[in-house]
């Protein structure tokens, strides 16, 4: 069979390789302490649940404008506004099939060959083979540890070039958890006043998974001035546990959610009549859900974090947001395993920690973070004790 081309220079998602990796071991009766999920390990809540049911019931199973329903556009509204003050009408707002597809969407409607698309490292795998598969060419700042895993402006204005389109920028971050503070984003948004050919995709599907004090920042309120170049993606996948229904939304420009929805209209037409109720019930019902898990997450990345960094070889960061930690596994490098296997790279190590000890977790390459591992604590504590005590094991048995 011919494939085209734009799917041989892409590979399927690291994460979900290693999901699939952990269901073989796990066929093969092997208990294994899965670190690679990225999905809220809680249900979705029952109200939401009870939004879904009744929008079948109510017949509600047809297909929904392109860019959603205007109940769903009008919680979204409502929860910009609220949130950050952000004014968006009706013609500015697209949902779609997760801020997955509402992402690959505007990629696809904005490059052309060779364009550029500049993506800080560490960074959600997804970015880079989003913008091959679009026909772009990622350009990859590294933002080491020492700069908490964040672009400075110093990184943005090196990557920029005539051909630049977008930036992408993931706050609260995936694999690192790393947030922008209001003054990192003004500094960086100095910057793009000076290059207008440059848009910037904000990725804040972490948003509510937060932390620290205040709430999490969005470049648009930060820097009204760099609004009408900003296209802001959220979803409810994360916040209200609801992976599998798959609603994503991004606001922006019109011009440009015009032409998602023009693409949208082509592929799936609209997401699912059904999954929209549920989010618009999600984003309008009581959010008791969300500061109850925020407060489980916490402790699980306290006592996680504790643990880590108490590990010989290891050491992480605290993130401020989402459920991962990035931990730091340079110190194990160039050592040797008990059977006498060299541990050269994250990828080894990652390896090593599966086989002589049956932990799953991501290795950083994969994120453009060689040197370290990605652990998700979206697992219960238990399970988060036990694989920290099994890593610590692992690392006491290199020499
Ligand atoms: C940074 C980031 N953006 C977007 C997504 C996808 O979200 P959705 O389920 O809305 O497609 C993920 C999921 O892992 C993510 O980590």
């Amino acid at each position: 069979m011919h494939t085209a081309e734009r799917v041989r220079r892409i590979k399927p998602s690291p994460s979900t390789a290693a999901a699939q990796r952990v269901r073989e071991l796990k066929s093969q009766g092997l208990r294994i302490l899965d670190l690679t999920v990225g999905e809220p390990d809680f249900d979705t809540p029952d109200h939401v649940k009870a939004a879904a049911i009744a929008a079948i019931e109510a017949g509600e199973t047809k297909y929904t404008p392109v860019n959603g329903t205007p109940r769903l556009r009008a919680a979204i509204t409502a929860k910009l506004l609220e949130r950050h003050r952000l004014s968006y009408g009706d013609a500015q707002i697209t949902v779609g099939g997760g801020a997955k597809q509402v992402i690959f969407l505007a990629l696809m409607a904005t490059l052309d060959e060779g364009d550029e698309v500049v993506v800080p490292a560490p960074y959600w795998v997804s970015y880079p083979d989003m913008v091959r598969a679009n026909d772009g060419t990622p350009v990859i700042v590294d933002c080491p540890e020492a700069d908490g895993f964040k672009l400075t402006p110093q990184g943005l204005r090196s990557a920029l070039t005539d051909r630049t389109r977008w930036l992408v920028l993931n706050t609260p971050g995936n694999p690192t958890g790393a947030a922008y503070t209001r003054g990192e984003l003004s500094a960086l948004a100095e910057v793009l006043l000076e290059h207008p050919h440059v848009r910037v995709l904000t990725d804040e599907i972490y948003d509510e998974i937060w932390y620290d004090d205040g709430a999490a920042l969005s470049l648009a309120a930060v820097e009204p001035r760099l609004a009408d170049r900003v296209f802001l993606t959220n979803g409810v996948s994360k916040t209200y546990a609801m992976t599998g229904w798959r609603i994503g939304y991004g606001v922006g420009p019109a011009d440009l959610v015009t032409a998602v929805n023009t693409l949208q209209s082509q592929t799936s037409s609209c997401p699912s009549s059904i999954s929209q109720a549920a989010a618009a019930a999600a984003l309008t019902g009581p959010q008791d859900f969300v500061r109850e898990t925020v407060e489980v997450y916490r402790a699980r990345r306290d006592t996680t974090v504790k643990l880590i960094s108490e590990t010989p070889r290891l050491s992480c960061a605290t993130p401020a947001g989402g459920f991962y930690l990035l931990v730091n596994c340079k110190g194990a490098l160039g050592s040797s395993t008990p059977d006498g296997q060299r541990i050269d790279s994250d990828e080894d190590f990652a390896r090593y920690l599966l086989d002589s000890q049956q932990v799953a977790v991501i290795h950083g390459a994969a994120y453009g973070a060689p040197g370290y591992f990605r652990i998700s604590f979206a697992t219960s504590a238990d399970v988060l004790t036990e694989a920290c005590t099994r890593i610590a094991t692992a690392c006491a048995a290199l020499s």
